[in-house]
This record gives structure tokens, C-alpha cells and sequence, in this order.
């Protein structure tokens, strides 16, 4: 049938399913303007960025995120780096999985744990395309942390095949949008 009234506001703003609870510091758009990315085989680079976190409210699983991630050239604005995940919680327990597809053609299986208002997560696979560029990456490492109200950090560190053990790429502070 049609669309009622009571889907169309579940669509807009639905419910926090309760697992997602000890996530909701996470919740909503956030847009760092002074990234700074290096790595011991590249040149240093600064970098803007947004991340999402939202949810859809899905009561079947026993978490529903969204985590979206989008980077682009400092000056032109053009898109460059780009992720799509899923944040998962094992319900009752504040351990994590993010499973992650990244534009450059590699996917990320990650698992950790949220303490407070900060997660740690770290790789346990990588998948990659045949044709993927060399180095592959490894191994991927990410904190993020609310250091107040309206900002958030998050710092990667990554693993590659001919650069190890994991060292640090990416640091950011995002402003609640
Ligand atoms: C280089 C991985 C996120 C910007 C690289 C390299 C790898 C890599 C493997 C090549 C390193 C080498 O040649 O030894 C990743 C992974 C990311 C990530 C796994 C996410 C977890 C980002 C983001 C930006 C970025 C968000 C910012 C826009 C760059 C730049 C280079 C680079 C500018 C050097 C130039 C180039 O090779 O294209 N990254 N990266 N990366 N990354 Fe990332």
C-alpha cells in the first residue's frame, strides 16, 4: 500500500535501536578542515574531510550503522579518498566490527571495542582487488575520539606490503555540522 504518515516520519527520524546506544556520541555529520596525512614512503599532506554516522533504525539487527567517508583534494575540493561501512556491535558487549568498502578498491574487516566516547579498531582482514596498486595495505588501525561535544578525532594507522609494522597516515579533528 501507500506510504502512511507513521512510515513516512519512521523514515525521517527512526528510533535508536538500543544496541546503537553506547554509539550515539558518534550520531550525525561531522567536517574536519585540517587534515594531515604522511607515511614513511609519501610526501606529507593536509587534507578536509566529512564522516557520517547514521542509522535507519532497524530493529532486526542487533546493530545498524552507517558510517560514510569522503575526502577530497585540499584546494579544488574534487573528491578523493572514499568509504562506505557498516558499524556493528555485538549486543551486551561493547565489542566492535566495521565492515568497510574503500573507493581504492580494498575492503576492511574490523573489530574493537568502544570504551566511553572512544572506539579502537583494528584489521584482521583486508580484501583486494587483482588489480589493485602495490604496496597493498596490510593492516588498518583507527581510534576515533570525542574530545568534546561538537568535535571528534580519528587517527589511522596502516600496515602495507613493503612498510611495516603499521604506522601512522591520518590525523583529523572534525566540527559537528
Ligand atoms: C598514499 C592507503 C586514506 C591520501 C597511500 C598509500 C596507501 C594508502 C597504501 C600508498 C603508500 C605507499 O606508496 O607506500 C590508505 C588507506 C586509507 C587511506 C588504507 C584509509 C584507511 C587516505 C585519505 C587521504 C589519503 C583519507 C586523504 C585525502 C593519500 C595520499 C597519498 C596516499 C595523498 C600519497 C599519494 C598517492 O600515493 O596517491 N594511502 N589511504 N589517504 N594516501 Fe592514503
Amino acid at each position: 500500500g501507500p506510504l502512511t504518515a507513521a512510515d513516512a516520519s519512521y523514515k525521517l527520524a527512526p528510533p535508536l535501536h538500543d544496541a546503537l546506544k553506547p554509539l550515539a556520541w558518534l550520531l550525525g555529520t561531522w567536517r574536519g578542515e585540517e587534515g594531515k596525512g604522511d607515511y614513511p614512503t609519501i610526501k606529507d599532506f593536509k587534507y578536509k574531510e566529512e564522516v557520517k554516522f547514521d542509522h535507519v533504525g532497524q530493529p532486526n539487527l542487533h546493530l545498524h550503522n552507517n558510517s560514510q567517508f569522503c575526502s577530497s583534494h585540499y584546494e579544488t575540493g574534487k573528491p578523493l579518498h572514499r568509504e562506505k561501512g557498516f558499524l556493528k556491535i555485538q549486543p551486551g558487549t561493547s565489542h566492535l566490527a566495521l565492515v568497510n568498502t574503500q573507493n581504492v578498491g580494498i575492503v576492511e574487516l574490523s573489530e574493537g571495542e568502544v570504551k566511553g566516547q572512544e572506539i579502537m579498531l583494528e584489521s584482521h582482514t583486508i580484501g583486494r582487488m587483482t588489480f589493485g596498486k602495490d604496496p597493498a595495505v596490510t593492516k588498518i588501525q583507527r581510534t576515533f575520539r570525542l574530545v568534546d561535544a561538537d568535535t571528534l578525532e580519528q587517527v589511522v594507522h596502516m600496515e602495507t606490503s613493503a612498510t611495516a609494522p603499521a604506522q601512522h597516515h591520518l590525523s583529523i579533528q572534525y566540527k559537528k555540522v
